[in-house]
């Protein structure tokens, strides 16, 4: 049997940490290095190695790969949507080098397995709203999406041309209490449970009926290790799989708030963030990913709202 060593890079972002105590559980703690350019998030302390990171530099991502033996990268340092838009460039320069840079260092080092994770952004305004297909009209309007999808096609080559086995997923956007969101245009939907819990009211920077693909992050991670653990002659899809969890707008998820704390209130300030969700699609058909390798969701709208509030009381 194979004893892998897994290098996540961006371990202290919204995903990165419950991701890497997740692999820590199965994999041990000591077979899962967590890197950042950030400090070491809290909750990972103790739990298993810690290396500073900046994933930009290529020698020195190489030398820890060689360093710690390493045999699966997991890749999650990003600029996210909202943020993106402020620096374009930067975002572009990070999202597509940072994965160059892995997928080399893959191909050379003989890396047995890559996780990059591409995002429901790679969808515009010509793409079907409703249950979006996983082949579809693909037209990106944020610097974010345009770099999620360049980033899918090179997953698609490095596989094809240099067989790295090499697996993502589209996430919509995520929900969690245990690690703050990066940035994004989803970011309302977990804003919403800390103004709730504070105090009794949220004011959201989308429209009332802004529907947006969802997913609670137990899922999220699930989905993941599911995929990464799945036999390589069971994945068809070599730029980035289709998943799906929930679909809800911000009055559906205020008013399923208002069945725990009665006295809570919304209002609305649309600000830019607004057109980027208006491009994305509403729902999410993941027909491939429940085909290739058995997806389906355990959380919809109403568990994952009891689970965040019972949590983060
Ligand atoms: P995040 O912003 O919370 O975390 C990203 C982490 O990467 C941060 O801790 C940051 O310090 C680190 N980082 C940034 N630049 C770095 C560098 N040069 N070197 C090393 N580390 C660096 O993001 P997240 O929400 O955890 O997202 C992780 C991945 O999942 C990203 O690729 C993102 O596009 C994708 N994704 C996230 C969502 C979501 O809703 N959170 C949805 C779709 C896709
Ligand atoms: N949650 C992400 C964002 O809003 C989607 O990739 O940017």
């Amino acid at each position: 049997m194979i004893k892998d060593k897994i290098l996540v890079i961006g371990a202290c972002g919204q995903i990165g940490v419950e991701l890497t105590l997740e692999l820590r559980r199965i994999y041990g703690g000591a077979n899962v290095v967590a890197s950042d350019l950030r400090e070491e998030n809290p909750l990972l302390k103790g739990t298993g190695p810690y290396v500073s990171l900046d994933v930009m530099n290529k020698e020195m991502l190489h030398v820890q790969v060689i360093r710690q033996n390493i045999t699966q990268i997991y890749l999650l340092a990003a600029i996210l949507s909202a943020t993106g838009e402020k620096n374009p460039n930067l975002a572009w320069h990070l999202n597509t080098t940072s994965l160059l840079n892995v997928l080399d260092i893959a191909k050379d080092e003989n890396i047995r397995k890559v996780y990059w994770p591409s995002s429901i952004a790679v969808f515009g305004p010509t793409s079907p709203k409703k249950n979006c297909p996983q082949q579809t009209i693909i037209e990106p309007i944020t610097v974010y999406g345009i770099s999620k999808y360049a980033g899918e096609f090179w997953c698609n080559y490095f596989n094809h041309r240099y067989k790295v086995d090499v697996r993502s997923l589209r996430y919509p956007g995520l929900i969690s209490y245990k690690s703050e969101p990066g940035g994004g245009t989803t970011d309302y939907a977990v804003e919403i449970f800390h103004d709730a819990l504070a105090e009794n009211h949220y004011t959201c920077f989308l429209k009332e009926d802004t529907y947006l693909p969802m997913m609670y992050m137990p899922d999220a991670i699930r989905a993941t290790i599911e995929l990464m653990e799945s036999d390589e002659d069971k994945i068809s899809i070599r730029t980035s799989y289709n998943i799906s969890g929930m679909s809800f707008s911000p009055k559906e998820i205020g008013e399923e708030i208002k069945k725990h704390l009665p006295g809570f209130t919304m209002n609305y300030e649309p600000d830019y963030r607004l057109p980027i969700a208006q491009s994305w699609p509403q729902s999410i058909d993941d027909s491939v990913a429940q085909k290739d390798w058995d997806w389906k969701p355990k959380y919809n709208l109403a568990s994952m709202t009891s689970e965040m509030l019972k949590n983060m009381k």
